[in-house]
């Protein structure tokens, strides 16, 4: 086990210990022992189907071990009931792959939507929320209209705006191109820097990781084989125009 012998950090975002998740005959996670610490941005990597996802709905309190236990900020979801994981769930943000906006609102509605559903509003916060992630201008855009580094902009806002110490993130760039995908990332950084938000990146993209992640939990088939330091963060490089960036990569 990776962690043996470390004493418990009280402090932690999150923790699993010894969690197995089972799907009928289907291991998707096993005997997993691991602590997320404050102010860390962790990349869980893996290849497709190895447990990442599974990993983050535990962290997000929406899926449940099969045996053993999972922490979130100290809480055991598990004896709490829907309300009280709910609740929890307030101190938590994700983001996907596929953005999961509502496409009927505009961007501004979007964002406010946390807020909303916890019977707030706070259109300053909103404002700001916008103004941070770039797109003041688009705050009355409906999603359609929006490229998807855009609409991951604002579904990092909508995350964001509850003020979350934990922000769960789903393959965040793996529908985006290169450069926006940087952006994504420079904008993940500059989250955790600016609110302190513990940020958990789930990628099948090590350039990803490298780029942002303090440590990056390595998933095989369902076992956490490694935890590994990132000590090679790679410059960005930001080519002129995409025509450079096809002649940088392919050495032409
Ligand atoms: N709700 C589910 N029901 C049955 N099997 C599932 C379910 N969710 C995930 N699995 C299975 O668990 C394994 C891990 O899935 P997942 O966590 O989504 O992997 P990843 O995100 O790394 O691609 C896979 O074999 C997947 O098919
Ligand atoms: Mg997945």
């Amino acid at each position: 086990m990776p962690e043996s012998g470390h004493v418990a950090d009280p402090d932690a975002v999150a923790r699993l210990e010894g969690v197995t998740v089972r799907y009928g005959a289907t291991t998707a996670l096993r005997d997993i022992d691991l602590t997320i610490e404050r102010g860390e941005i962790l990349g869980v990597v893996g290849e497709s189907g190895a447990g990442k996802s599974t990993m983050l709905n535990l962290l997000d309190a929406v899926e449940h071990p099969t045996s053993g236990r999972v922490l979130i900020g100290g809480v055991d979801p598990e004896p709490l009931g829907e309300r009280g994981r709910r609740l929890l769930r307030h101190r938590i943000g994700m983001i996907f792959q596929s953005f999961n906006l509502l496409a009927n609102r505009t961007v501004r509605q979007n964002i406010a939507l946390p807020l909303k559903l916890q019977a707030k509003k706070d259109a300053a916060l909103v404002d700001s929320l916008l103004a941070y992630v770039g797109l003041t201008e688009r705050g009355d855009a409906f999603p359609a209209r929006l490229s998807g580094g855009q609409r991951q902009r604002v579904a990092i806002a909508r995350a964001l705006v509850t003020r979350p110490e934990l922000l769960l993130c789903d393959e965040p760039t793996s529908a985006l191109d290169n450069r926006t995908a940087a952006d994504i990332l420079d904008l993940l950084a500059r989250t955790r820097r600016d609110f302190g938000t513990t940020i958990v990146l789930v990628t099948h993209e090590l350039p990803a990781v490298a780029a942002v992640c303090d440590r990056a939990a390595v998933l095989e088939r369902g076992v956490l084989k490694d935890i590994l330091p990132v000590t090679n963060r790679p410059e960005r490089t930001d080519d002129a125009s995409y025509l450079d960036h096809v002649r940088r990569v392919l050495g032409a």
